[in-house]
């Protein structure tokens, strides 16, 4: 449609306020001080921020402070923390009952309050009539509709879910969910915000019981059910549980710990949502309406003929649920685990009990289920696929690629152990640095971490208990890996945060250069665990910084930050960790703009002349240099900038 034909446009609507990083002595401000909000509080406080925790009563206020100072008093008395960095923490926390006090200067607000609509939706009024429009609001609810609660209110792009796992102030799990309108930004700022209070986010989809819920709720009804039904006795469904999930505290002990009636309403959304296969079992709902705590010690004898049937169908309920959320697009499967692992502390997630029966014999855990519900309880068209295939594994990735044009980040993604490198992600990450270096769309690559930490080294986990022979397959696999980032077709830019220590600065050493963000902590500290660097780190260290620095690194295993490593010219630049990742994208853009074949030769030449005697380098720069002019591109370079125009390279 031409302008002229065009109807007449609404004026345009105000632009959204660009939303900022969250920074250390931010205001953010928690409503709500029981044990969620005061344990949320209590996390960014820890991590720097200034904190105003409300509440509707002084009465409210004082058992929010007791419960973080309780918690404070035992990471004290644990070695964990000491009496200053406990005033540190609770000077950081200011308790109010005043609303318009707690909001003045909010960058975000955390509400923890009862979880009703009918409650949360007011407070959200006032909220927004007294902060900025640039203020994020979160909301830390477990079963309610995140884009619902935010409907209709002015700047919905700023609004989303933190849903924090109980006890708050130590559980590291957080879902970030994004409702209907939530922007990019907000949720890349509270990815961030999160890894700044040591969590570990992941990211959810605004559907009842976002992820961990959706599957672990029911697997406590499942439980309840087994029971009710007979299947086994308590103490059998209580020992087979933990056995399976690698837990201390099976279905029944947990649920009187965190609440027979929590687990009762939880069941009750998801419920509502889903269908009947999440109808709270009976005997739950009998608990529920008595009060009434499980009997565990009257749970009776293991019974041992029972227990393939409580697996069965524990597994079952599981890894239906899971594969399903899945392919609603909830939450990666990677994630899935990742809040199993991390939010509940089982050993295994789901996805990893999938992979430990493998695909066929889940499908048949699922489908002994999936017989009963019918289509209250469907079955994921993947898990049938990869079931009947007799495929070995669903894939799990420990890297990932995210292509945007030209240029190619391929992010190491294991954020709980901050991207420790075993050899599973050293062999993925070999085979996705090749495939995405081979993509003829792209012509940089980025090496990143998923999170705000690049790598904290090799696995120490892997590496503990290694004969010699493994740690020398290990240290070649390594050297395997780094060898070909070196030597590939393409330009690798390390792009670090956090921390790159040992193999992780290996990696990164193994680039073309290191851009990394203020603050990065630096070393190869190898030796104090009785090994040295194995990834190429003392050869490629002391060609870039010299015998004295690389010794002083190697043999004291001193850690450094990118300020200093900078001025060593281990890094080639720095910035605020806020703008590393987009100063990267635009330089890696302007590498990209550049003559393909130039720049392939060009860094040939200076790693393959860094290494040899002067006069042969010499030569093979002219005889390298010589070759670029029988290129199309150098006759475009020169021609567009005789004709004033840029030049458009063809790799030609
Ligand atoms: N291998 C295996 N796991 C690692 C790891 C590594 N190299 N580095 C960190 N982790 C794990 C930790 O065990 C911890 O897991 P957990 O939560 O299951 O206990 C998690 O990552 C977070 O680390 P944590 O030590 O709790 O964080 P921190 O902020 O207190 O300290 C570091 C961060 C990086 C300073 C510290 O983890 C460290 O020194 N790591 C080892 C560094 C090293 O020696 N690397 C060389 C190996 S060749």
């Amino acid at each position: 449609m031409s302008a002229a034909s065009a109807p007449a446009r609404e004026p345009a609507a105000e632009a959204p306020p660009a939303i900022g990083p969250l920074r250390p002595g931010d205001v953010v401000v928690v409503l709500g001080a029981g044990n969620m909000g005061a344990g949320i509080g209590q996390a960014a406080a820890q991590a720097g921020f200034r904190v105003r925790l409300r509440d509707l009563t002084e009465k409210d206020l004082e058992r929010g402070r007791a419960a973080i100072t309780k918690t404070l008093d035992g990471a004290v008395q644990r070695g964990k923390s000491s009496p200053a960095k406990k005033a540190e923490v609770l000077s950081r926390i200011t308790f109010t009952t005043d609303l318009k006090e707690a909001l003045a200067g909010a960058r975000l607000v955390i509400e923890a309050v009862f979880e009703e609509e009918k409650v949360k939706r007011p407070l959200f009024t006032d909220v927004v009539a007294q902060v900025s429009a640039d203020c994020l609001v979160a909301t830390n609810t477990s079963s309610l509709s995140v884009s619902k609660l935010f409907e209709d209110f002015p700047n919905p792009e700023r609004f989303a879910g933190l849903h924090f796992f109980y006890p708050a102030a130590i559980n590291k799990l957080v879902e970030v969910i994004g409702g209907r309108s939530t922007s990019a930004r907000t949720l890349e700022v509270l990815d961030r915000f999160s890894y700044a209070l040591r969590k570990i986010p992941i990211r959810v989809e605004d559907r009842a019981g976002f992820c961990v819920n959706r599957f672990f709720v029911p697997f406590l009804n499942e439980s309840v059910r087994l029971l009710e039904e007979g299947v086994a006795n308590l103490s059998t469904i209580e020992q087979t549980a933990n056995e399976l999930l690698g837990t201390g505290m099976g279905p029944f002990q947990l649920m009187n710990v965190t609440g027979v009636t929590i687990a009762y309403h939880s069941m009750g959304s998801l419920h509502a949502a889903f269908g009947e296969f999440y109808a709270p079992a009976k005997l739950l709902e009998t608990q529920h309406k008595n009060a009434a705590r499980w009997d565990t010690a009257a749970g009776g004898d293991f019974q041992p003929e029972k227990k393939e049937a409580v697996r069965h169908r524990l597994l079952g309920a599981v890894l239906g649920i899971a594969t399903r959320l899945v392919e609603e697009g909830v939450a990666t499967p990677e994630d899935t685990d990742r809040g199993a692992t991390t939010g509940l502390r089982w050993a295994k997630g789901p996805f990893a009990l999938l992979n430990e029966v493998g695909p066929a014999k889940a499908l048949e855990h699922v489908e002994a289920v999936h017989a009963r519900w019918g289509d209250a309880f469907p079955v994921s068209k993947e898990l049938t696929r990869l079931g009947k295939e007799g495929a070995p594994l669903w894939p799990l990735a420990q890297v990932r690629v995210r292509k945007e044009g030209p240029l190619g980040w391929v992010l190491l993604d294991r954020p709980e152990v901050m991207n420790a490198l075993n050899t599973r992600l050293l062999e993925e990450l070999h085979e996705k640095v090749v495939q995405t270096a081979s993509d003829p769309e792209v012509r940089v690559l980025l090496l990143a971490g998923s999170s705000n930490v690049f790598a904290a080294g090799a696995d120490i986990a892997e590496m503990a208990s290694k004969t010699v022979n493994e740690g020398r397959e290990f240290t070649m696999l390594g050297q395997r890996v780094t060898r070909e980032i070196e030597t590939l077709a393409k330009p690798v830019i390390a792009v670090v945060e956090g921390y790159a220590l040992g193999g992780g600065l290996e990696l990164a050493l193994s680039c073309d250069f290191i851009l990394a963000a203020e603050g990065t902590v630096m070393g190869l500290p190898e030796v104090s665990l009785g090994i040295h660097p194995g990834f190429g780190g003392t050869q490629r260290m002391v060609r870039l910084v010299g015998r004295a620095r690389t010794k002083m690194m190697v043999e004291s295993g001193l850690r450094i930050k990118a300020e200093e490593a900078e001025r060593w010219g281990l890094v080639a630049r720095r910035f605020p960790p806020e703008h590393l990742h987009e100063e990267a994208r635009s330089l890696a853009k302007l590498i990209a703009s550049q003559a393909p074949i130039a720049v392939r030769l060009a860094r040939e030449v200076t790693d393959l002349g860094s290494d040899t005697d002067l006069p042969t380098a010499l030569r093979l720069e002219a005889e390298s240099a010589s070759y670029t002019f029988s290129t199309e591109d150098q006759k475009e370079g020169m021609r567009a900038f005789q004709e004033r125009r840029p030049p458009k390279f063809r790799g030609r």
